[in-house]
């Protein structure tokens, strides 16, 4: 059984309240991570740049001021109206649509970014088609992640070792393909990835109100917590007789 049977993408307009105290970067981390990108595509002044599911704009806000114009589609009108309240001065273009049909004519963009969304999309190869679609015939795509540890991994799977098959994410592209899905379609890499690793500190508590919230878009297909799961334990007893004695 597929994934995800009704083909729909994952929209964070449930979570738009709470992303960027959520997802955002630590302090003074989203500028350090603009500047990577600057460099690795790299913006210019003169560069036009697309990012497919731009949400709040933790990456644009920062990325914009290097470029000459930006332009971002997101499905989660709640997510662009916090997109527009974070703006100041940027050049951001905000369009309500769907990564599968940019809203943009082809051969138009220098760069694409985009960060975290083909997990959430279960047609995330037209995803992409539609950035190589719109991007210039020398444009570049960056991808862009984060990896975490593994401190939250095994609440996750606890959770996720309830649910049925069609209720689990990703419903796209699987984590385990993030480096390799780009030259696996036949797009060529510049060359190496860039990284910026950093500390940060969590309340361990806070991060059980994390999965007590689903906050993480991991949880949003587990039921409802109020309601039951069906669960089944099973009751062992063994039968044994004591060693023999000599
Ligand atoms: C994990 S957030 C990432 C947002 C932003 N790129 C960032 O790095 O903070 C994923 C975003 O993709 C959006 N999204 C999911 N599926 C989409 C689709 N098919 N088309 C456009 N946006 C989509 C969600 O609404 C959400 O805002």
């Amino acid at each position: 059984m597929p994934a995800n049977p009704d083909r729909r993408s994952i929209a964070f307009d449930r979570i738009a309240h709470r992303y960027d105290e959520t997802r955002g970067f630590p302090p003074g981390i989203a500028p350090q991570a603009a500047a990577l990108i600057r460099d690795a595509a790299p913006i210019t002044p003169t560069s036009r740049i697309v990012e497919s599911g731009i949400g709040t704009g933790r990456i644009a806000l920062s990325l914009a001021p290097y470029a000459r114009a930006y332009f971002g589609v997101d499905l989660a009108r709640p997510m662009l109206d916090r997109l527009r309240a974070n703006r100041t001065a940027e050049r951001i273009h905000i369009a309500e649509g769907n990564a599968v049909c940019l809203p943009y004519p082809s051969n138009t963009f220098d760069a694409a970014v985009v960060a975290h969304i083909f997990h959430l999309i279960p047609d995330w190869s037209d995803a992409l088609a539609e950035l190589g679609r719109v991007l210039k015939p020398d444009g570049v795509l960056v991808n862009t992640w984060i990896e975490h540890d593994d401190v939250m991994k095994p609440i996750y799977d606890a959770l996720h070792a309830e649910l049925p098959d069609e209720k689990r994410l990703p419903v796209g592209l699987q984590w385990d393909d993030r480096s390799t899905f780009l030259p696996d379609a036949g797009w060529r890499p510049v060359g190496e990835p860039h990284t910026l690793a950093y500390t940060f500190q969590r309340i361990p508590a806070s991060m059980i109100g994390f999965v007590e919230q689903r906050t993480s878009s991991s949880l949003w297909r587990v039921s409802d917590p109020a309601q039951p799961i069906t669960h089944q334990e099973t009751f062992h007893a063994a039968v044994f007789r004591p060693p023999a004695v000599s």
